[in-house]
């Protein structure tokens, strides 16, 4: 079995407080750990003088992780990476900034990501490259003379070219993806969107699912993100029993929970999201006093001025709608900016009767996905879901979908969802969990390094496998 050296701008090493260990990280560490692995990427830290890669090795595993120098950082994860390819990437055109100078941070950084890592490869290894802070990485390595296979995976949508080719880079990015052997993606919408770009923008040649661009070839697919939705069911009963989630629970004092959880960011929705709330304790008052809406959106991203604008529009928005609704003894809205715990947030989302996932535009959402597992079969929650997260393909079904900027509908979701009869919530949550069972986190993991490994023995660079 070939190493697998995962490379990402953020690095869970376990018991490091600096970013809690979500789903995937948690399965791309199990999947490093069955083998021999490596993950390499951003320490966190910012010095003026940054060093080669500080290597720790766990049992079979090592991270390697990289200071940045403070400047550098700034350009390419604010300025480009958050400034430019995040907004874009999610076709909010109008919230993208452009600036050469953020690209070329961006450059400089993927290209310094690229001449630390080639030190610390080896002959044979895979690498796994994740997200769209790091898409010029894999030609930087080609460049560097790396021969091995590379695979790269897209966390968040690709969209349609026409919206991408409003970057004055996006030729020299579509170049860069067609370094890759492998590139995955989350939806079809995603893979038809990347394919279409590829050819028209980037000069490839379209075969399949397959690109061929300058005697090389490329295989694209769909890997939809996942969660272990056995274990996060097992974990939100066990939680819903936990001192936080009880104390939750008797502060709500009978009423019934609306809950969103996310990462303050634009994408996500959130103003819309607050009023479409309001306007269901305007709209359906039998309501007033019954419900409260927790929404819990630790801050994101701070710097970057439209995060810091998304901040202020919600506080007006939640003062605004306790304002217009609150009794003394009853405040609709509850908004938390501290980050929850993952265990504490699967019985929160056990407790809720209807989970909010209505994002502008989502790649995935796993929230969505964990919002379904997290229920209790017997009495499950509902999920209110936009129609433009990644995972309304597969929960299309057992969802009540919405589009988030038609606040009215919305609204009436949220009343459908709260009034739902228990059968119904019942055969909509076994239509929500079909697919979750049968594509999980690991099989995710497991389809991609598959993948990968069949790319490696094609190209007689696995020495086991050939
Ligand atoms: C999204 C991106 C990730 C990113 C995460 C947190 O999920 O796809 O790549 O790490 O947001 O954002 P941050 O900017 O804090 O790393």
């Amino acid at each position: 079995m070939a190493r697998l050296v995962i490379v990402s701008n953020r690095v869970s090493v376990p018991s490091s407080r600096r970013v809690e260990a979500g789903g995937l990280t948690v399965v791309l560490r199990d999947g490093l750990r069955r083998a021999e692995g490596l993950w390499f990427g951003w320490s966190g830290e910012l010095t003026d003088h940054p060093g080669p890669a500080k290597v720790t090795t766990r049992g079979k595993m090592s991270y390697a992780l990289l200071d940045l120098k403070s400047a550098d950082y700034r350009g390419y994860y604010f300025g480009f990476a958050n400034g430019s390819l995040w907004p874009l990437f999610h076709y909010r055109l109008g919230l993208m900034e452009w600036k050469s100078e953020h690209y070329r941070a961006y450059r400089a950084v993927n290209r310094h990501f690229a001449e630390e890592l080639i030190k610390l490869l080896r002959p044979g290894d895979q690498v796994w490259v994740h997200d769209y802070q790091l898409i010029p990485l894999g030609e930087e390595l080609r460049k560097l003379g790396y021969k091995g296979t590379i695979g790269f995976y897209l966390h968040i949508p690709f969209p349609s070219g026409d919206v991408v080719e409003v970057l004055p880079a996006h030729a020299e990015l579509g170049k860069a993806l067609l370094a890759y052997d492998l590139i995955g993606v989350q939806t079809d919408r995603d893979h038809h969107a990347m394919l279409d770009f590829l050819e028209r923008w980037g000069g490839a040649k379209r075969e399949g699912a397959d690109l061929r661009y300058a005697g090389h070839v490329i295989r694209t697919g769909v890997y939809r993100a996942a969660i272990d939705t056995v274990g996060f069911g097992k974990e939100a009963a066990t939680a819903i029993g936990s001192q936080d989630v009880r104390s939750l629970e008797s502060s709500l004092g009978g009423r019934m929970l609306l809950l969103g959880i996310e990462r303050l960011d634009y994408s996500k929705g959130l103003p819309l999201r607050f009023a479409a709330y309001e306007q269901l304790l305007a709209g359906h008052q039998d309501w007033l006093r019954k419900v409260i809406m927790l929404q819990i959106a630790p801050v994101s991203r701070g710097e970057l001025a439209q995060y810091r604008t998304l901040r202020s529009d919600l506080e007006r928005a939640t003062g605004r709608i306790a304002g217009r609704f609150a009794a003394p003894d009853w405040n609709p809205i509850r908004y938390v900016n501290q980050p929850v715990p993952r265990k504490v947030v699967s019985g929160y989302l056990r407790l809720a009767q209807v989970g909010l996932v209505t994002p502008l535009r989502d790649g995935m959402n796993l929230v969505a996905k964990e919002f379904v597992a997290a229920q209790d079969p017997d009495d499950p929650g509902v999920l209110v879901l936009s129609r433009f997260a990644g995972a309304c393909e597969e929960l299309g079904e057992g969802a009540l979908l919405v589009n988030p900027l038609d606040i009215e509908r919305t609204a009436d979701a949220m009343h459908e969802a709260l009034s739902m009869p228990k059968d119904e919530r019942i055969d909509r949550w076994q239509r929500c969990m079909e697919p979750l069972r049968a594509w999980t986190a690991r099989t995710w993991y497991d389809a991609f390094v598959h993948r990968l490994d069949e790319i490696s023995a094609a190209k007689g660079s696995l020495p086991s496998a050939a």
